[in-house]
């Protein structure tokens, strides 16, 4: 099938999200960067849940599958599985880590607790000559492990291909083209892993690169100009890289049967409504209504103080104003086509925090892009980023010409400066954190620190204390700034900034924000802090 496949796209000549590898995911913690790095080598990759159903993985015509590792022992009661199938498709299979010791279980082979655990840095020891997943690798490679189990005895047809110096690394039976590897060939901390995962996928299964973002964007504009045909859409714009891009390439494909709300929460920073807003429709060509509904939401949080409840009021809030614009839409004579589509932002994380490899009792977090908006929304659903990462998104930007400053922008809460304002939020206080996170993020530009930073901004506490300006005793607000370095906002770490930057945003923000008289610099790492301070 490997052949065959290649075959089919060399005909095609196209670029394809077809005739990739699928990788199945047992809840490991590298799952999504083994995908990504197969998409580096230009080759097609998605993730699916080790629960999806055979026929979701076939429909994705895969020439070969990665089984994911995770934090399971084969022998648990509730070890996730995979539907054994998998290994009748005619395509080769790679095990990592988890997956290795499902793959040799599930035909078996026999794995057992380990005495001693592998965590961290280990040495391979390469043992077969014409193991296909080294050639052009000599041992010994230092090599990342992370496993408490380890496969004792192979299936029938198995042969050990590599070793560390407490268990069995690599194993194959080439002649069914099974592969498996104890330890992480997609982390930089194995040496040559590329390699490994490049024989796998090139060698191995056939595949072609014909996966770039020119060809994403044909083929995703292609696939979704047929799809709606005959059909409006609608999409909710947050100004954020995700939606932006979003909306673009369905824009690329819909052209102004695609109208996009953006809602001006109240909650959102200095001239971001406005200045939005303009390049959406200016310099995007964007079809957008804009929706002013700061009163609305201002005035169903007067007093609310939990945080939960705020981010529920603004939730809720959300889908009502979103709900009436698209009635609005639906009732509009816009040659009186149907609204049939609904256009969403998610990215794979998004995803993947929304599903569970064990069935819905273990979602981790229901993400506000894949949960939130009403479930009677008559409509389809139009995800064109899915599959991707951020960073992938941003090059999908670059490559559709946005202007640079959509694509380098910071994240910014759906919830806005709501969950930056300790307390009660009154206009008076937003307008106080406005002016200090518009000095925060001032300086930060100016530090050259805007790209080199996760987040910046400021929090509007709840606590008054004295200070003396001029001559005169002062009882004022006292801003935390909040600047962090993250890759993926899973984990984050503070920002070491300059004494000079630190400095300029005290000296700045006491001085131009009426009303604040101290300055706190938040030195909080994720976890145990978030990043949001509610
Ligand atoms: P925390 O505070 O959980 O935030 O460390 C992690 C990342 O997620 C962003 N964030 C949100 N984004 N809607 C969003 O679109 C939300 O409700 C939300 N809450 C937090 C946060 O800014 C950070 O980047």
């Amino acid at each position: 099938m490997a052949e065959s496949g290649a075959a089919v796209q060399k005909e095609r000549g196209a670029v394809s999200t077809r005739h990739g590898i699928v990788v199945l995911d047992f809840g490991g913690q590298y799952t999504q960067l083994i995908a990504r790095r197969i998409r580096e080598q230009q080759v097609f990759s998605a993730v699916l849940p080790c629960t999806a159903a055979l026929d979701e993985i076939r429909a994705q015509e895969p020439v070969g599958i990665v089984l994911s590792g995770g934090p399971s022992s084969v022998y648990d009661g509730d070890a996730p599985v995979c539907d054994p199938r998998v290994l009748d498709l005619g395509v080769p299979v790679l095990g990592i880590c988890y997956g290795m010791q499902w793959l040799t279980h599930t035909l078996g082979g026999k794995v057992e607790r380990a005495d001693r655990r592998e965590y961290g840095p280990a040495e391979l020891g390469i043992q077969a000559d014409d193991s296909r997943l080294f050639t052009g690798l000599a041992g010994p490679l230092k090599v990342w492990e992370s496993h408490g189990d380890h496969v004792v005895e192979l299936p029938a047809g198995f042969h050990v291909t590599g070793r560390t110096e407490n268990a069995v690394a690599a194993v194959e039976d080439s002649k069914r083209k099974f592969y498996g590897v104890e330890f992480h060939p997609e982390v930089n901390h194995t040496e040559r892993g590329v390699e490994v995962l490049q024989n796998f996928t090139f060698a191995i299964c056939g595949a072609q690169r014909n996966w770039n973002r020119a060809g994403f964007i044909a083929e995703t504009v292609e696939g979704i100009a047929r799809q709606t045909q005959g059909a409006r859409a609608i999409c909710a714009l947050s100004g954020g890289v995700d939606s932006t891009v979003a909306a673009v390439l369905v824009h690329r494909a819909m052209g102004d049967r695609l109208t996009n709300v953006f809602v001006d929460t109240g909650l959102l920073r200095r001239n971001e409504f406005h200045d939005t807003l303009e390049m959406l429709r200016e310099r995007l060509g964007l079809n957008v209504i804009g929706v002013d509904a700061s009163e609305r939401f201002l005035g169903k949080l007067e007093g609310v103080t939990d945080p939960e409840q705020k981010r529920k009021i603004i939730g809720n809030e959300f889908i009502a104003v979103f709900a009436e614009e698209e009635r609005k839409i639906v009732g509009g004579a816009q040659g009186g086509l149907p609204v049939k589509f609904l256009v969403q932002g998610t990215l794979y994380p998004d995803v993947i925090e929304s599903v569970s490899v064990k069935g819905p009792s273990a979602v981790i977090k229901s993400h506000h892009n894949v949960g939130g908006l009403p479930k009677d929304m008559p409509f389809g659903l139009i995800e064109p980023l899915r599959d991707l990462f951020k960073d992938e998104v941003r090059q999908i930007g670059r490559e559709l010409g946005l202007p640079n400053e959509i694509l380098v922008k910071q994240p910014f809460p759906g919830p806005g400066l709501a969950v930056r304002l300790l307390g009660d939020i009154t206009s008076e206080k937003l307008e106080t954190l406005r002016g200090a996170d518009a000095v925060v993020v001032d300086e930060i530009r100016r530090a050259g620190l805007y790209e080199r930073t996760w987040q910046a901004f400021a929090v509007l506490l709840p606590v008054r204390s004295v200070g003396v300006m001029g001559d005169g005793r002062t009882y004022g607000h006292t801003i935390a700034v909040r600047v962090v370095e993250s890759q993926d906002a899973m984990t984050a770490d503070w920002a070491r900034l300059p004494m000079e930057v630190l400095e300029k945003i005290s000296v700045r923000i006491v001085n131009e924000v009426p009303g604040v008289n101290r300055v706190v610099y938040d030195i909080s790492s994720k976890p145990p802090s978030t990043i949001e301070w509610e």
